[in-house]
């Protein structure tokens, strides 16, 4: 039955959306129409409602350079013990000085650097300092107050005026300044705060420290933060948290990944040495070539999951490490498993209990929630077969504190039977399209399903309309099975996309210094993650061509129906949708729909809205609709039943 189209505007995401929606159209010769009958009233699974979360590692600046929101670059002297990576001496006019990285001075035991400047002569009229050119630079915005301060001492207490200024690369002018009026011979931290004036926004700025008269300086920990999310101290950058918060996550994952483990033995993430203020964090390198300033520490990955209303996923470290490192089971392993009873009561201990003391005079008296504890990360790359005895080890004594903990394998273990297994898939389009069935068949009495590291990989830096379409289809085949795959996270999930800092493509969001822009998986994630629903209804696909998939849920409190239909084809494909069952569709159709114009499609700093969910309204609704999804497109159709 055709029907007449009534035709509404929407807008999401600022973007004005200026496109007609038809509910029920004409059919076009396009494609055969294929049936979708749906039993409004029948559930066959219900859904988890922890189902979209995030996963998170430091890799491709995600957190240096990208959502800890500092400024300064290399800010305790520690990223390379040769030579001071990210600055450079200013001399002014006549005025002579040198700088040279100290590895015998520094303002506490973790942060032992600093850099010497060595001024011979300067004055008022050319003063002389250090430089740091930033995350791929500094950025500025008109009219905002930045937060300076640094550790310094020098050889003579009368050493000052010590100006911090910001200064445009592009005209060398001073965009923003503050002083101190004196140094001690002691080393002491200093806070100033700048402001700039109506600027252009830019990256192109750098950050200096100068002094006006001769004598000898010492730096460290050299800190600039911009405004952050919710005004938090040594917090998050906004824009990056506006769009997680668009993805309603449920849960964070951290510190996910390779990160968790590091190269060597040696280098696994110690969370003791990330809490705590920051002159107390020694920094460590990571293994994705570069070293991690652990601003964003534990506390930090927590206070980011209040913020978000997220809840953490706990991974601990479990004797693995990426170079075919382990610990051997048994007494050797029993550090790392105080480590993580350790910091389990850091994060859900009241604050009566050792650790949860800690936390307590680290800011935060509050627990956290805490339900899930993630046990290494990959541990199939251990070819010594040693994970089934550690994951053992660290299960039976989290689960004698914590009986109420529930524990994630990373890889099948026959010691144990784990609450939750993590399964990885880093895919092409074309596998994910092949394998949406993948859960179907999966036993039900087994542990439960955790999609802790998944994405298609095409497109760069971040992925295109095609790798979209398969995240999508992939998706669909976890929602149907969510009964028994309860958690899931695209990964990896940030990129700086500046020449050189990233080390794995594609990832779901891209930035700069100054901006940032959502792939079109991205959107496609906010789309499912927004329309989710807590059943699965009884549903069946008659003459479907192939690349044509879709889950259907409904949620029971808001008594509405949620359509996901992704068209992969290259030709809109025409449904007939029957709604069968006592509940009825009543009230408007909402219709969020995200297209393009080729599977090679995509976003970019310079496009970032080229591919965005245009939502639109259709009022004509009935239990038989008939609709032309478009080629390449992935929907989202929400009905009101009665
Ligand atoms: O997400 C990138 C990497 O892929 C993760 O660090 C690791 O867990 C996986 O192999």
């Amino acid at each position: 039955m055709l029907r007449s189209a009534t035709i509404r505007w929407g807008t999401m995401f600022g973007a004005l959306a200026m496109v007609p929606v038809l509910l029920a159209q004409q059919p076009t010769k396009a494609s055969t129409e294929a049936v979708l009958r749906i039993q409004t009233d029948k559930w066959i699974a219900k859904v988890s409602p922890t189902l979209y979360g995030l996963m998170t590692e430091e890799i491709n600046h995600s957190y240096d350079g990208g959502i800890y929101a500092e400024l300064v670059r290399n800010r305790a002297f520690q990223d390379n013990p040769n030579r001071p990576e990210h600055w450079r001496i200013v001399r002014d006019g006549n005025s002579r000085a040198s700088m040279q990285l100290d590895k015998s001075a520094g303002p506490s035991a973790a942060v032992s650097s600093s850099l010497k400047l060595t001024v011979e002569r300067a004055d008022a009229a050319d003063p002389a300092g250090i430089a740091n050119n930033g995350y791929w630079g500094i950025p500025l915005q008109a009219n905002t107050t930045y937060a300076g301060s640094f550790y310094a001492k020098a050889d003579n207490d009368a050493t000052g005026p010590l100006t911090m200024s910001l200064v445009s690369n592009n005209t060398g002018s001073m965009v923003a300044t503050a002083s101190v009026p004196s140094l001690t011979s002691e080393w002491k931290q200093y806070k100033v705060m700048l402001q700039t004036a109506q600027i252009t926004p830019s990256e192109s700025n750098h950050l200096v420290l100068s002094v006006t008269r001769p004598g000898a300086v010492w730096f460290s920990l050299v800190s600039l933060f911009p405004p952050t999310y919710k005004n938090t101290a040594n917090g998050n950058r906004i824009d990056l948290m506006k769009k997680l918060a668009a993805m309603h996550p449920v849960f964070l994952r951290l510190p996910g990944g390779n990160f968790l483990e590091g190269d060597h033995i040696q280098d696994w993430y110690g969370w003791k040495k990330t809490i705590g203020p920051l002159v107390d964090r020694p920094t460590h390198p990571s293994p994705w070539g570069y070293r991690s300033s652990d601003g964003l520490g534990l506390l930090e990955f927590l206070e980011w999951c209040q913020d978000l209303h997220m809840q953490p996923v706990l991974a601990v470290y479990a004797g693995y490490s990426l170079k075919h490192e382990h610990v051997n089971p048994g007494p050797d392993l029993d550090p790392y498993v105080q480590s993580a009873l350790d910091e389990i009561q850091y994060v859900m201990g009241s604050s009566d209990t050792k650790w949860g003391a800690v936390r307590a005079k680290d800011g935060h008296p509050a627990p956290f929630p805490l339900t899930y504890v993630e046990v290494g990360n990959e541990d199939w790359f251990d070819t010594s077969g040693s994970y089934d005895a550690r994951f053992a080890q660290f299960f039976d004594a989290i689960k004698k504190a914590y009986p109420r903990l529930q524990l994630i394998a990373t890889t099948p273990v026959k010691s144990r039977i784990p609450d939750v297994l993590d399964d990885h898939f880093y895919r092409t389009a074309e596998q994910f399209f092949q394998d949406t069935h993948h859960y179907d068949k999966t036993d039900r009495s087994g542990p439960k399903i955790f999609v802790g590291e998944w994405a298609t990989r095409e497109g760069s830096p971040t992925p295109d309309m095609g790798a979209a379409l398969a995240d999508a289809a992939w998706m669909t085949g976890i929602e149907r099975n969510s009964d028994i795959v309860i958690m899931s996270s695209y990964a990896p999930l940030f990129i700086n996309v500046n020449p050189g800092a990233s080390q794995w493509v594609p990832d779901l969001i891209g930035y700069d210094a100054v901006d940032s822009y959502g792939s079109p998986s991205y959107y496609a994630q906010v789309m499912f993650s927004n329309h989710l629903g807590n059943e699965v209804l009884d549903s069946s696909l008659t003459g479907a061509p192939p690349l044509l998939f879709y889950s259907v849920t409904r949620d029971t409190v808001k008594q509405t129906l949620y359509l996901k239909v992704v068209n992969a084809s290259s030709r809109p494909q025409l449904l007939d949708i029957q709604l069968i069952g006592k509940d009825q569709p009543t009230g408007t159709a909402t219709i969020t729909t995200l297209s393009g114009h080729s599977m090679e499609e995509t976003n970019s700093l310079g496009n970032p809205a080229r591919i965005v969910p245009v939502k639109s309204t259709s009022t004509r609704i009935s239990s038989d609709l008939h609709r032309v999804f478009p080629a390449y497109s992935i929907e989202v159709i929400e009905v009101h039943l009665r």
